[in-house]
């Protein structure tokens, strides 16, 4: 009797069960067979009481909330479920399940649940420098500071406050503060120029990781100027700011402006500003901390006839202190480059806190 047949079952279980046709699923046959028991067919999130899970799955079709997620977290999440991300750990970890190629497939059939790509792709967040503002549109408060390492140590800080709204508009408040040293030698803490502004988003392309948006802030003189602490007059910011992402997980932020006063100009000139930063993100592991170093350039000058160039270069590193990524921290400093005459380098940081993603003790 021959032994061929015998020989060919193997084989023909391996044709049924072998992972590479697997592979073959399309990203909507994964996510039937997968997700869209808790997550629904619909994105929308099945019902509590159907799942019976403590709480819903998030609704994947709201724009505004998944589309600032960057791929890299979603994809963290789907590898390593939700506490890869500070996220409940009833969002199941597929990696082990899902080949590479699947976890892709998903992935980008779940982003289609978003039906309006208007909403900028979180990919085009860029991390935050020092001082360049972004073009990207935020939620969240910034605390920073710069700290002048040669005497008088004067302390430059501010709170900064960015709304979204809309699809890709942003407004913000900037409140300055900070302490200097008087002419008696003593020192005093005061508010500086308190400022608002509005962001929006012009060119948002994820197919060329760019970014591009206009905006424009307002300068209101509630500092008091003979201690140092603001200008003294109403000034107009407008400025144009782009981000570009680059090979190898860098990336580059480009922002042009002037600083203008507009009513009872006082011998302050307007000024234009030139601002640069170009960075790259490490990340440890797959998906753990980023580190992200950058180098700024901070270029700005009077725009009078004859006036001289300042030139500030500001090494840096932006750290994610979150599991979630939505507690950032910056460290670096501000070197006087050109116009170096009584302009000290500054040590400088903030901390980010992105209210829209989790509270403060959140996503830990
Ligand atoms: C057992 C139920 C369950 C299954 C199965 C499940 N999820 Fe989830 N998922 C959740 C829950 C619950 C959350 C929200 C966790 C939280 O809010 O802490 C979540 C969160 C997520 C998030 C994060 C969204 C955000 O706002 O950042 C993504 C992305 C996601 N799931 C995708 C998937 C994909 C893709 C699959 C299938 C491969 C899947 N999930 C399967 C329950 C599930």
């Amino acid at each position: 009797m021959s032994k061929r047949p015998i020989a060919l079952l193997p084989l023909l279980w391996l044709a049924v069960a072998n992972p590479a046709s697997a592979a073959e699923r399309s990203g909507e046959e994964i996510y039937a067979a997968n997700c869209a028991n808790c997550h629904g067919t619909d994105g929308r999130g099945a019902s509590a009481s159907q799942t019976g899970l403590a709480i819903n799955p998030r609704d994947l079709t709201n724009c505004r909330r998944s589309n600032r997620e960057p791929d890299q977290d979603w994809h963290a999440v789907i590898a390593e479920g939700g506490p890869a991300r500070g996220f409940h750990r009833l969002m199941p970890a597929f990696g082990e399940v899902l080949t590479d190629g699947e976890q892709e497939s998903v992935h980008d059939y779940a982003r289609g649940f978003c039906a309006d790509p208007t909403y900028p792709r979180g990919n085009l967040n860029l991390p935050r420098p020092l001082v360049t503002e972004k073009a990207y549109i935020e939620d969240e408060f910034v605390l920073s500071t710069a700290v002048a390492t040669r005497s008088p140590r004067n302390v430059d800080s501010k709170l900064v406050y960015e709304q979204r709204f809309l699809r890709r508009q942003q407004f913000e408040i900037i409140v300055p503060f900070g302490v200097a040293r008087m002419a008696d030698g003593g020192r005093e803490a005061g508010i500086g120029d308190i400022a608002a502004g509005a962001k929006t988003v012009l060119v948002a392309s994820l197919a060329t990781g760019t970014i591009f948006s206009v905006a424009g802030e307002v300068a209101l003189p509630t500092g008091n100027k003979d201690k140092g602490f603001g200008t003294g007059v109403v000034r107009f910011e407008p400025f144009l700011a782009l981000g570009q992402l680059l090979p190898w997980n860098s990336f580059l932020h480009l922002q042009a402006g002037a600083e203008i006063p507009i009513r009872d100009t006082a011998g302050v000139e307007p000024e234009g500003f030139l601002r640069g930063a170009l960075g790259t993100s490490i990340v440890n592991g797959k998906y753990g901390r980023t580190f992200s170093p950058m180098v700024e350039g901070v270029a700005f000058r009077e725009l009078t006839s004859g006036a001289t160039t300042s030139l500030d270069i500001v090494p840096q590193v932006q750290i994610s202190v979150s599991r979630r990524q939505h507690i950032l921290a910056s460290l670096g400093a501000s070197f006087p480059a050109l116009n170096r005459e009584g302009r000290s380098p500054q040590a400088m940081a903030y901390v980010l806190w992105d209210w829209f993603d989790g509270g403060l003790l959140e996503g830990w």
